[in-house]
């Protein structure tokens, strides 16, 4: 089978720049949720790593919930279709409300979590995600938080899958476009 080196083009972001980038993002948490106690909500399954990471980084009472809401199947595009797979089993009415993403793409996701947690009658609902492709956004949703924004390119690690592979990876790697062609064909 493929080795991770033999799928990407190269490293885009390494060990070192999550962690500043964890950093940097739980200082504002910080700031931003002083004196209140947020829920913090982690998108199965991409988030996993950054939800870990980025909370260890906040200094703030907080309950931890997970949300399950696939919407790419096991292709590398979006079906623009949002599935609710597993809700939260924290009461959110009146709550703050920090949704954690790996990747903001189209928006489908986070559109549909942030609508559904308004309908569930939070009190805020931000997200904090570790990368924005604002050049794929379809739905108008603001990324309140984030670690980088990133081109259009395949990216996997740190959370991020390649057909449901990959996850493992510690770092973040762009996928090689032949690679993406040669799955797209099988
Ligand atoms: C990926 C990613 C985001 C979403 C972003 O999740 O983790 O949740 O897609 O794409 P969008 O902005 O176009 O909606 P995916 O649905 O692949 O599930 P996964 O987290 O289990 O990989
Ligand atoms: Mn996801
Ligand atoms: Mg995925």
């Amino acid at each position: 089978q493929d080795n991770i080196q033999d799928i990407l083009e190269n490293t885009l972001f390494s060990e070192a720049d999550i962690h500043e980038m964890c950093t940097r993002l739980g200082k504002q948490l910080t700031e931003e949720y002083a004196g209140k106690e947020p829920v913090l909500v982690g998108a199965l399954t991409g988030a996993i790593y950054f939800m870990t990471d980025l909370s260890r980084q906040m200094d703030v009472k907080c309950k931890m919930d997970f949300i399950d809401v696939s919407s790419y199947g096991n292709g590398t595009e979006s079906s623009g279709k949002v599935k609710l797979v597993k809700d939260v089993s924290t009461d959110v009415k009146g709550k703050d409300v920090l949704i954690i993403e790996d990747i903001v793409d189209t928006g489908h996701t986070l559109k549909f979590m942030k609508d559904h947690f308004m309908e569930l009658g939070a009190r805020s609902v931000k997200c904090a995600a570790l990368l924005n492709k604002p050049s794929r956004r379809v739905d108008d949703v603001t990324v309140d938080f984030y670690g980088s924004e990133v081109g259009n390119q395949f990216v996997v690690g740190y959370g991020l899958d390649f057909y449901g592979m990959y996850r493992n990876i510690p770092f973040i790697g762009i996928v090689k476009p032949e690679v993406i062609q040669a799955y797209a064909n099988k």
